[in-house]
């Protein structure tokens, strides 16, 4: 009995100090607000063409439909699966259809599920960037809302979620978002609209950022590059060093062709400009450049980047990298890596050579690659596969040679790291 009240007192303090642990962390998640439904305060949103136009355009930006389109499918009715580290997520209905989509949803509502993540369902999952588009101005809010009530209606049913517990309980979301969620400040000024797109309505960071293993933003890693999470793909940082090879027109084209001299868009980045970018006001095109090249470089880290866990590489590579380069590659990206103007992408100072992490260089090799139709590269070549032509050794030593010749990487991958990519999921 003794034993039993002494633990007891003990403990209290243990207690206590989780209660206020808790207590904080719900409050700096925004407290009980994002969890409570605004009511109905009848405003009616303009539907009038040029706020049609408006919303559609904004809705391109933001790559809406790319998300809530599944393959095959009507536009914007959702149903586009999303593979995490805890299962798939499908993405909702957001045609006007009453009762599977949104058609019964006040602007205040949707509103609401923009900039707390926060519906009629309860919590979202981050899939849905709404960290990014809690920034977003109450116009744009209103011109996108309209736009996509001006849809056909579907009744498509998105398939459920198939996802692990406990992350298949919505509720649990609350112990997610007190941990790695915080509000961001209301709807930015429109004084830096390259910021505004680039942060908002682009949420470019939700790829091109250093995360945790949970899928947090690492500290000071907003934008900074990394492996995007449930994905075998790096993002590279987007900052003043990392985009200096490019003039503020000529990164402005890329992000809307695709294509430069200093590599081209492939895998999601392709997807991205194919899908939102491409159709960038060239202004706004411009304004999203030099915003970019005015930030400021991050603390180097190091580049922990390998394929295989240090014990389960051998040391040496077999096959004269330099040799398989001439005979596969160069007829195409040329002897030292400068690439046939305006058909075939350079290698020199490409992302897939300068990246730290050599998992684009090994994927494009071993899968090839199809670059983006936009206007500014009406007709894309493609790259050529060679995981049947190569073997792992040769591919390796290809890489490698790329990667040091071009991009100044040290560049160690051995035979069984192109074996380890297999393993990793391609999405
Ligand atoms: C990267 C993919 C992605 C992008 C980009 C995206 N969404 Fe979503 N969105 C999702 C997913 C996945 C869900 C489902 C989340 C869930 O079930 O918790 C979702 C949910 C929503 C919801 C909540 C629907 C409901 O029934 O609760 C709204 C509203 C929404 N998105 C609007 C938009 C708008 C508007 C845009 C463009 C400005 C957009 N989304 C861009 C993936 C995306
Ligand atoms: C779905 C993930 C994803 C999103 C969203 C995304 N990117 Fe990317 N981006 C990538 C990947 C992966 C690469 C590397 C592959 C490549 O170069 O095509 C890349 C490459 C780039 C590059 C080339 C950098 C260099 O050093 O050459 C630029 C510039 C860029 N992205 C800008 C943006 C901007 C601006 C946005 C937001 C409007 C954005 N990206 C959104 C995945 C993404
Ligand atoms: C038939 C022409 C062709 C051949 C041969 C070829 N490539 Fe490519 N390569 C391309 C094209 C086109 C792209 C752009 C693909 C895309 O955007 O998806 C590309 C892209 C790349 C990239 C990504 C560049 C970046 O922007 O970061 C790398 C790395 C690469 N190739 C390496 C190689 C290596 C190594 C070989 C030889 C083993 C090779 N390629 C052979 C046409 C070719």
């Amino acid at each position: 009995m003794k034993t039993w009240r002494i633990a007891g007192l003990v403990a209290v303090p243990f207690v206590l100090a989780a209660l206020a642990i808790g207590i904080f962390l719900f409050a700096q998640q925004g407290g009980l607000a994002p969890y409570r439904l605004p009511v109905d305060d009848g405003r009616v949103v303009a539907g009038d063409a040029a706020t049609l136009r408006r919303g559609e355009y904004l809705a391109r930006i933001g790559d809406c439909a790319a998300c809530h389109t599944a393959r095959g499918g009507a536009a914007y009715a959702g149903g586009r699966g999303f593979a995490t580290g805890r299962g798939v997520i499908y993405s909702s209905n957001l045609t006007p259809d009453r009762e599977h989509g949104i058609g019964a949803w006040s602007i205040a509502e949707f509103a609401h599920a923009m900039r707390h993540g926060v519906s009629r369902r309860g919590p979202l999952y981050p899939v849905f960037p709404y960290e990014y588009f809690a920034t977003l101005a109450d116009a744009d809010i209103d011109a996108i809302y309209a736009y996509l009530r001006s849809l056909p209606a579907s009744a498509n049913v998105p398939p459920p979620n198939r996802l692990d517990f406990p992350a298949n309980l919505r509720p649990a979301l609350v112990l997610w978002r007190m941990l790695h969620y915080r509000p961001a400040p209301a709807a930015a000024t429109d004084d830096n609209r390259g910021r505004y797109l680039v942060d908002g309505l682009g949420h470019c960071a939700m790829c091109h950022s250093e995360r945790e293993p949970g899928g947090a933003l690492a500290s000071g890693g907003h934008l900074a590059g990394g492996r995007i999470p449930g994905s075998g793909w790096y993002a590279p940082p987007l900052d003043a060093k990392q985009l200096q090879r490019y003039p503020v027109e000529q990164l402005a084209a890329y992000l809307r062709s695709g294509t430069s001299d200093h590599g081209a868009a492939y895998g999601p980045m392709a997807e991205v400009v194919y899908r939102s970018l491409q159709a960038l006001r060239e202004d706004d095109a411009i304004a999203i450049a030099r915003y970019l090249k005015s930030i400021p470089a991050r603390r180097a880290r190091e580049a922990a980047f390998t394929l295989l866990p240090e014990p389960q590489r051998q040391p040496e590579v077999a096959g004269d990298g330099a040799e398989i380069y001439r005979h596969a590659c160069a007829d195409c990206h040329g002897n030292d890596g400068e690439g046939k103007s305006g058909r075939y992408p350079a290698l020199r100072d490409a992302v897939a050579a300068i990246a730290p992490d050599p998992i684009n260089a090994v994927r494009m090799v071993l899968y090839g690659g199809f670059a983006v139709t936009t206007a500014g590269n009406p007709a894309p070549y493609s790259m050529p596969p060679f995981v049947q032509q190569l073997s792992s050794a040769q591919i390796a030593a290809v890489t490698n040679y790329v990667r040091e010749n071009f991009g100044a990487q040290r560049s160690r991958l051995t035979a069984a790291d192109i074996e380890a990519m297999h393993g990793i999921v391609l999405d």
